[in-house]
């Protein structure tokens, strides 16, 4: 679904994108991604991306991120390209990992519980710019892990369930079979105790002629 919600949304997403770069050549951007929404089990490490772009250039780009509007995680500054930016930290769980080189101002959040549920706000101010702002938000769903075991248990239950069923028609298949070649065996059976007690070895050619003249009118 997401991948197609991606597919769907990227050419008019690239005509914006196109659109907003024809009227404001120089203006720096923040980006969360193409995929600004990720869903992340209890307990694991995500990657908070956002990365930013200017034409003209930055010098003293501020950053900040902000959790659900409010709370702040970290701020940064970035005194011009190519070196690397002063960054200060306000949250335990929080790890600056952004580059200048990649233009990547990306946290890590460890261990994440379900209170990290919520957006997050990549904030991003070039002064070269007198004071525009911009911000790019990036939204965690924190999972259960039970969500998951509970997916391969439906699973599990589905191809059990298929495969009873799958059982069925071939218990069903094989009894008819056996039904079919029983009762031609029984038929044989007859004929062979019939046989047995009328006829001699010797006539065993005989039998044979018989059980065939048996057999035509029927068909
Ligand atoms: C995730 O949450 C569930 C339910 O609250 C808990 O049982 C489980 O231990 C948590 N997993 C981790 C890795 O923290
Ligand atoms: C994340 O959890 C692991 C295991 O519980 C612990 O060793 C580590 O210090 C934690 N990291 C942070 C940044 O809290
Ligand atoms: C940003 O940095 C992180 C951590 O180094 C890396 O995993 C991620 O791929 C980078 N993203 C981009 C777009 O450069
Ligand atoms: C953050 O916002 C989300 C909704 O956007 C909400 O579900 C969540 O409870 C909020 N978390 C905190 C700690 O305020
Ligand atoms: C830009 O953000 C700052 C907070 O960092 C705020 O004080 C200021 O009013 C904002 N400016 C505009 C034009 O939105």
């Amino acid at each position: 679904m997401a991948s197609l919600d991606k597919t769907v949304w990227s050419a008019p997403r690239l005509l914006v994108a196109l659109l907003l770069g024809v009227l404001r050549v120089n203006g720096l951007e923040v980006s969360t991604g193409k995929v600004s929404t990720v869903e992340a089990m209890n307990g694991s490490t995500v990657l908070i991306l956002c990365t930013y772009n200017s034409c003209i250039g930055i010098r003293d780009l501020f950053f900040t991120w902000h959790f659900n509007g409010t709370v702040k995680l970290c701020e940064g500054r970035i005194p011009k390209e190519g070196v690397e930016p002063k960054v200060k930290v306000e949250h335990k769980r929080v790890e600056f990992v952004g580059s200048t080189k990649s233009k990547n101002i990306s946290i890590l959040l460890w261990n994440i519980t379900f209170d990290d549920d919520g957006e997050y706000t990549c904030f991003a101010k070039n002064p070269k710019e007198k004071g525009r702002n911009h911000s790019a938000i990036f939204t965690l769903k924190v999972v259960n892990e039970m969500q998951e075991v509970d997916n391969t248990l439906t699973t599990i239950i589905v191809s059990v369930l298929g495969g009873v069923i799958g059982l069925a028609i071939i218990a069903m298949v094989i009894k008819a079979l056996v039904v079919h070649f029983l009762l031609k065996g029984d038929e044989k059976n007859k004929e062979c105790l019939v046989n047995a007690s009328g006829n001699d070895n010797t006539e065993n050619g005989l039998t044979g002629a018989k059980a065939d003249n048996k057999g035509t009118p029927k068909a």
